[in-house]
C-alpha cells in the first residue's frame, strides 16, 4: 500500500466530550447517484464510535502545509493538546468541524457501518461539500508529499 498515493483527510464527528477528529488516507468516492463516499475506520477508533453513535461525519481533504493538523489527528503529537480547539476550524451546516483553510470538503449522513476485519467501512451520503484552490497533502512511500 505504500506505493499507492492517497489525499490524506481529517473525518471528524462528534460525542458527549466533545468532538473527535482522524487522519485517514482510505478516503474515496463510492457513487454518485446517490452521492455516496466511503472511508475505513480502525474498530478502536474513537471517532468510529462517535459516528457509529451520532450517525454524522465532515471529511476535510488536507491542504499540502497542513502537515501538521495529519500529525495531530494521527495521535503523533503527544504533547501538543489533542483537541480541535487548537487547530483553526469552522463548522459545517451539520454542525461538525470542518478545517480552516482545507483544499475541499464533504458533510455527510452515515448510510452503513460494514465490518471489514480489525476496520469499519464508514458509507456516508454526501449531503453539502465543496472545493478550493490550493495544492493537497499527499501521502506516498510513508511520506507526506504535495503536487503542484
Ligand atoms: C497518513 C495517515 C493515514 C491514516 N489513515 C487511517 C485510515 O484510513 N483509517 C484509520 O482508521 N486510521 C488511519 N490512520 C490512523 C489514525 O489517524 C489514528 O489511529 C488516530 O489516532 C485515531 O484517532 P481516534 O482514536 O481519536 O479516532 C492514519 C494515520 C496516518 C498518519
Amino acid at each position: 500500500m505504500a506505493a499507492v498515493a492517497a489525499g490524506v483527510v481529517v473525518v471528524s464527528a462528534r460525542d458527549a466530550e466533545g468532538f473527535r477528529g482522524l487522519t485517514a488516507s482510505s478516503f474515496t468516492s463510492a457513487s454518485l447517484e446517490p452521492p455516496l463516499v466511503l472511508v475505513c475506520l480502525d474498530r478502536l477508533s474513537r471517532t468510529r464510535e462517535a459516528i457509529a453513535a451520532s450517525g454524522a461525519f465532515n471529511v476535510s481533504v488536507l491542504e499540502r502545509r497542513q502537515e501538521f493538523v495529519a500529525e495531530r489527528f494521527a495521535g503523533r503529537a503527544p504533547l501538543v493538546d489533542p483537541a480541535w480547539r487548537a487547530v483553526p476550524h469552522e463548522l459545517g451546516a451539520n454542525g461538525l468541524p470542518l478545517v480552516a483553510g482545507c483544499v475541499a470538503w464533504f458533510e455527510c449522513r452515515l448510510q452503513v457501518l460494514h465490518p471489514a476485519g480489525d476496520h469499519d467501512v464508514a458509507i456516508g451520503e454526501v449531503t453539502d461539500a465543496g472545493r478550493r484552490d490550493g495544492d493537497p497533502l499527499v501521502l506516498w512511500d510513508r511520506a507526506f508529499w504535495g503536487v503542484a
